[in-house]
């Protein structure tokens, strides 16, 4: 099959989005890169610390054996080892092509500098201050346009994911909507989904940007793709609430030194220190934020210990956003902080050809189901986001090749009668505010069966008949979410369970939700055995 009859649909132009884009154009495959917004407005700009690779540049000895372990422990051993082990071999590739591009990691007369990082033992993020996610985006963007400019991407940056098309049962492309035009378009081919997180349906409780509405992973659900480990939501630890968001402090600035505390009859209690010794503060974010949520008392990041050449050369952007939104020199005083929703481990479920249970259709970065397991290692998101648009384009490149043209999605633009948008209605936004509250009630860092189940009751009241269809696959999403949660009885990574504490594990599986006839089905997978340390 020749390549150029393909052409393939991305919907997201964040760093997976471009990943997948560049690396299809690449090998001569032409693409639409569909997004709601430019990419320089995409999530992965608000990506702050870093991102992880073995480059042993520090002298410390370090193996991708190592980032392997750590990045499969961090995730308690819920993601495929396989795939683990390919995102960590190829980390090292990444970077240096990242730095080839022209991204500007910090470096100290010429040499790289990396720096420590959450639930891992050794300094393995490179940075960039803390604006990593910023640069790398840039760099990015540059190596795309030249694709551009040869005819192999197109851009479509103001449009909405509508759905998949189906024609006699198979994926025919994704219906669009152009937002400033008021059109709607049918973009046939096969499709990488690379839409982010489900940040809208945790509105007011999530760092993430809210143009990630989670409609586009609503819509998917309800038409029958499979989603995997919905219940793990990540907390990160250093959060603080500002309007209708919540402010990321970086992990990057425990990395550099950092302390948690809170006060205890008078005096400060370093409770991480104290209770997992010298790296507490750098425990994975589902092991603190457990932590801070048990706590009752207020915690505080304690950053004044950090000396003047750390805060100019390597976190003055996270001091100046820290002073503007919260009127607080971090420098001088500690930061009240806590927790907060920052990522999604569960999403579309793919193998480990980034395949989806919908031929055609792949997924990857954060709306996919991948590398994380039950709970993400700081900068483990930036590399997971390059490497699974990556490995997505190439499956789906090779899968062209292979297969005779009449088994491929046909190319095609169709422009359609635009449905009457309905502008939404007071009603709606009442119902997504109590669906939004029931979600967070339910999926709180600490979990109880009577919780969630309040929670789902709820979820299922806000049903309606005549609800427009992304307001009834919102809804389905949720409950989805509040399933996971309640059948998962044990307490794994970001899933903690106040009833169940202890991990089990005979709960060592996938999770796997999936509408099938009109009703929610959750089911398990098994996950292959990891190597001894
Ligand atoms: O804290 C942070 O800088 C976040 C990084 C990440 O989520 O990878």
């Amino acid at each position: 099959m020749d390549a150029s009859d393909v052409k393939i649909n991305i919907i997201g132009a964040g760093l997976a989005g471009l990943s997948a884009a560049k690396t299809l154009a690449q090998s001569g495959v032409h693409v639409r890169l569909i997004s709601y917004q430019h990419s320089e407005r995409a999530q992965s700009n608000l990506a702050e610390g870093g991102i992880n690779a073995v480059m042993n540049v520090m002298g410390e000895n370090d193996r991708i054996e190592y980032h392997f372990q750590d990045t499969g422990k961090g995730g308690c051993f819920l993601a495929d080892p396989e795939m683990v082990r390919g995102l960590t071999q190829a980390a090292p590739g990444i970077v240096s092509e990242l730095a080839d591009l022209g991204v500007p990691f910090h470096r100290e007369k010429g040499r790289l500098i990396q720096r420590n990082f959450g639930g891992q033992k050794l300094k393995r993020t490179a940075y960039a201050r803390s604006s990593t996610g910023k640069v790398l985006v840039s760099a990015m963007i540059d190596a795309v346009r030249r694709y551009e400019a040869e005819g192999f991407v197109e851009r479509f940056a103001h449009h909405t994911f509508e759905r998949l098309l189906f024609e006699n049962g198979r994926l025919a492309g994704a219906r669009i909507y152009d937002r400033f035009r008021k059109e709607e378009f049918d973009c046939r081919g096969p499709v990488i989904m690379a839409c982010g997180g489900m940040n809208g349906m945790f509105e007011g409780a999530t760092t993430g940007t809210l143009a990630n509405t989670g409609q586009a992973a609503a819509v998917l659900f309800s038409q029958g793709v499979r989603f995997g480990n919905l219940e793990f939501l990540q907390y990160h630890p250093t959060t603080v609430e500002i309007s209708g968001k919540r402010l990321l402090i970086s992990e990057a600035a425990r990395g550099e030194g950092g302390r948690l505390f809170c006060m205890k009859n008078g005096a400060r209690c370093y409770f991480m220190e104290e209770k997992y010794g010298e790296r507490g503060n750098l425990m994975p974010r589902d092991v603190i934020s457990r932590e801070m949520a048990l706590l009752n008392e207020q915690a505080y990041l304690d950053l004044t210990v950090l000396d003047r050449a750390t805060w100019e050369k390597k976190l003055s952007d996270l001091r100046e956003e820290v002073i503007h939104y919260l009127g607080i020199d971090p420098a001088a005083e500690p930061v009240p902080v806590s927790p907060g929703i920052h990522y999604f481990m569960g999403g579309i479920l793919v193998d480990r050809d980034h395949r989806t249970n919908i031929p055609w259709l792949y997924a990857a970065g954060e709306c996919a189901c991948a590398y994380h397991g039950a709970n993400r290692l700081g900068g483990n998101s930036l590399l997971g986001a390059i490497y699974g648009g990556k490995r997505a384009a190439e499956s789906l490149a090779a899968a062209i090749h292979e297969v005779g043209s009449g088994e491929i999605p046909a190319d095609g633009t169709v422009s359609v009668a635009a449905a009457a948008r309905a502008a939404e209605t007071g009603d709606e936004n009442v119902v997504h505010a109590r669906m939004v509250r029931a979600l967070l009630k339910g999926m709180e860092p600490l979990r109880t069966e009577e919780r969630m189940r309040e929670a789902l009751e709820e979820v299922i009241s806000l049903k309606a008949p005549d609800q427009p269809e992304t307001m009834k696959a919102s809804l389905l999403l949720a409950e989805a979410i509040l399933r996971c949660g309640l059948e998962r009885k044990e307490t794994r990574g970001a899933h903690t369970r106040l009833d169940y504490p202890k991990t089990d594990e005979n709960w060592r599986k996938t999770t796997v939700a999936q509408m099938t006839d009109g009703r929610i089905g959750i089911t398990y997978e098994k996950i292959a055995p990891y190597p001894a340390p």
